[in-house]
């Protein structure tokens, strides 16, 4: 993780952060994909300079997709320099740097490893992959190799979830015992809402739970330092036909909704429910990890706050109280303006660019990498095996 900056260096920044861009190596990145994930990556590769010191100046270089006329406007609307609907030629110039993967999930594992192969660093959108076979080939594929690869698991770097990290890692609220996550929207509750390749197996390999439960396990897995070991859990989908954009009746076969348990490696206990069908819930991603002496509670949807219990003080004053996490000594808060000054759902993806793009000087490892992806993808293949078959499963490990 990028810390941090002292707030005299963030002034210093401030007071020429374009100029001092312009001196540094270009890092080229060619985005493929332009729709709700090539929004977010873009606005963070045109954000990124302004507010972080990093190594290299982020050049939003080529947008790629299928259809020229709609990369085109991406390309205007996104600030990139060029549009390319032929992948091949984009992978095979030397001035492309980085590969990032903003398409639908059955295009991850090809996109990635035909980057890879080119020498590409590869940043991929979640869940890594269709299955855990393919996660594990990615993987391979890219530790033979010297390029770094991430995945975007943005929620990670909220600063109150980069906090939370911190105490439960430095033992604030001692062992974990429970986990309790949840992922709800409400998308999908209408039998009206419309057919889309997030209804289809065939491209993403399952619904809510690839969607949703692939955050949820990644964030487990950041905040507890914990691996899941077995799980077992339920599923439904409620409405098995929608209609596409023409009006044609198309099947459902994936879940509208996916519960699950676990039991982690130190014996600790989780629930996870990821949903796309809960009426009022619109992106209501809440975790709550308990501890031998404490409790912490993230919430997307109050994404500036942490809520924290310990047992301290007097007894009649016990009770959650809530950390505002923008001041300086939060994680990335002084990257962005003076203390107490809240930031949003965009900003997460601009601290995992960040990241990345730090790390890509020098030899530490960022995360979530391709192995932390196997190990999701180990979970959400075993929880679905779980739910199909309606039994406990061990998680590979
Ligand atoms: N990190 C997050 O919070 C988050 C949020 C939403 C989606 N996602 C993930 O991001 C990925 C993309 O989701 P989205 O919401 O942007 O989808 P989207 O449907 O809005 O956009 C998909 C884009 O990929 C393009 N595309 C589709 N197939 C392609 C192909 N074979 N080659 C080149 N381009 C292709 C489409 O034209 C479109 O531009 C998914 O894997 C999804 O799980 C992550």
């Amino acid at each position: 993780m990028v810390t941090s900056l002292p707030r005299s260096k963030t002034k210093k920044q401030a007071a020429g952060p374009a100029a001092a861009a312009r001196k540094k190596p270009t890092l080229n990145i060619a985005m493929v994909g332009h729709a709700f994930m090539g929004r977010a990556h873009s606005n963070a590769m045109r954000q990124v300079n302004h507010f972080f010191d990093l190594p290299f100046e982020v050049v939003p270089k080529v947008v790629v997709g299928r259809n020229l006329e709609r990369v085109e406007a991406a390309r205007e609307q996104f600030g990139f320099e060029e549009a390319s609907v032929d992948l091949d030629a984009v992978l095979a110039r030397q001035d492309i740097d980085v590969v990032d993967v903003a398409t639908p999930n059955d295009t991850h594992g090809p996109i990635s490893m035909q980057a890879l192969r080119a020498d590409k660093h590869v940043m991929c959108e979640k869940p890594l992959a269709m299955s855990l076979k393919e996660a594990k080939a990615m993987a391979a594929l890219a530790a033979k190799g010297d390029r770094k690869v991430g995945l975007w698991h943005n929620y990670r770097r909220s600063p109150a979830a980069s906090l939370a990290q911190r105490m439960i890692a430095r033992g604030d609220i001692g062992k974990v015992r429970t986990v309790r996550a949840v992922y709800l929207q409400d998308w999908l509750a209408s039998a009206d809402a419309g057919w889309s390749w997030r209804n289809t197996k065939a491209v993403c390999g399952s619904g809510a739970h690839g969607d949703l439960n692939a955050h949820l396990i990644d964030m487990t897995r950041f905040l507890t330092g914990l691996e899941f070991v077995e799980v077992c859990g339920a599923m439904e989908t409620f409405t098995k036909k929608r209609k596409d954009g023409a009006g044609k009746s198309r099947p459902v076969d994936v879940d509208d909704a996916l519960l699950f348990l676990a039991r982690f490696s130190n014996g600790a206990l989780g629930s996870f429910e990821g949903t796309r069908v809960a009426p009022g819930r619109k992106n209501h991603n809440r975790i709550e990890v308990s501890g031998e002496k404490g409790s912490i509670v993230w919430n997307l949807e109050r994404m500036n706050e942490l809520e924290v219990f310990t047992y301290e003080g007097a007894e009649d004053a016990r009770g959650f109280r809530t950390i505002m996490c923008m001041d300086g000594p939060h994680p990335y808060a002084a990257n962005w303006w003076p203390d107490g000054h809240i930031i949003g759902y965009e900003h997460t993806f601009v601290h995992t660019l960040a990241d990345f793009v730090a790390m890509l000087k020098g030899k530490k490892v960022f995360h979530p990498n391709f192995d932390d992806g196997v190990a999701v993808q180990a979970v959400l293949d075993a929880s679905l095996k779980a739910a199909e078959t309606r039994r406990w499963v061990k998680v590979p490990g």
